[in-house]
């Protein structure tokens, strides 16, 4: 597995920004889009900070860029700003120059009987773009990816899931109290994620490092999700040091090349 460790999820996530960064450059330079899988929550701030300020004080253009998100709640609607919608376009979608119709998310108000037909247009989407070049993900204290939770099979797709209690309590603050967070989400299946070309997972914190090292440092398990992320061959590990206190030490701040 590679796992890079660093000294702080600042500085781990600047290094992942400069290599979306590189992503964006040579995908343009091929006259193509960089298509990029997007996660939500607390991860990937500083990652979506630093893209902002390279965009505004280093002109980096997300003109060429196609997103896809992972996940959204079951009954939230886009202007609620607990949505991932809200979410995404506070942190970076309304602050950098990516052309509105290049983004996409799962619908959170969507009738019961609307869902499966969703889920495979969402697939199509992914295809028609060109599959995603890099998966950006997090890692849910049950060991999720997406909203994929423990039992979540290897080659599941697109679609709705029940949350976890633990993920429920882990969002009871943003919503106002347990009663208030979603049954439900939509997300990514984890046979969706696993289809990304390379993927990044982002975890900071000494409250991960007990998933982190169930997820990397043992067997692979649909009891950990993450733990798919093994078998894949470019998925990265980014890790502040308190998130890795309990796996084994890999590369040390590593800078990566853009794979492929
Ligand atoms: C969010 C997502 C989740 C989060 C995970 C970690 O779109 O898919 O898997 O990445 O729950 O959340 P944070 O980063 O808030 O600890």
């Amino acid at each position: 597995m590679d796992i890079r460790i660093f000294p702080s999820a600042e500085s781990a996530s600047h290094s992942l920004a400069r290599r979306i960064a590189r992503l964006i450059d040579f995908k343009r330079s091929e006259g193509k889009a960089a298509v990029l899988g997007l996660a939500t929550g607390k991860s990937p701030l500083f990652l979506y900070a630093e893209l902002v300020r390279m965009h505004r004080e280093e002109g980096l253009s997300f003109g060429n860029v196609v997103t896809f998100n992972l996940d959204e709640y079951h009954g939230i609607g886009r202007e609620d700003p607990r949505s991932y919608w809200s979410f995404m376009h506070r942190s970076l979608f309304d602050l950098v120059d990516i052309p509105p119709e290049n983004v996409h998310m799962p619908e959170g108000m969507i009738f019961r009987e609307e869902i499966d037909a969703f889920c495979h247009g969402y697939e199509e989407k992914i295809r028609t773009a060109g599959g995603i070049d890099l998966q950006i993900l997090g890692i849910g204290r049950t060991g999720h990816i997406g909203f994929n939770e423990p039992g979540a099979g290897r080659d599941s797709r697109t679609n709705l899931v029940r949350l976890d209690e633990l993920t429920r309590s882990d969002a009871s603050r943003e919503f106002g109290g347990m009663e208030n967070v979603p049954l439900n989400a939509i997300t990514m299946g984890c046979g969706t994620i696993l289809e990304a070309r390379s993927i990044a997972l982002m975890a900071w914190g000494e409250g991960k490092a007990d998933v982190v090292a169930a997820a990397f440092g043992g067997e692979v398990s649909d009891r950990v999700p993450a733990s798919y992320l093994q078998e894949h061959p470019a998925a990265a590990v980014y890790l502040d040091e308190r998130a890795a206190i309990l796996v084994g030490r890999g590369s040390r701040g590593k800078e990566s090349c853009f794979e492929g």
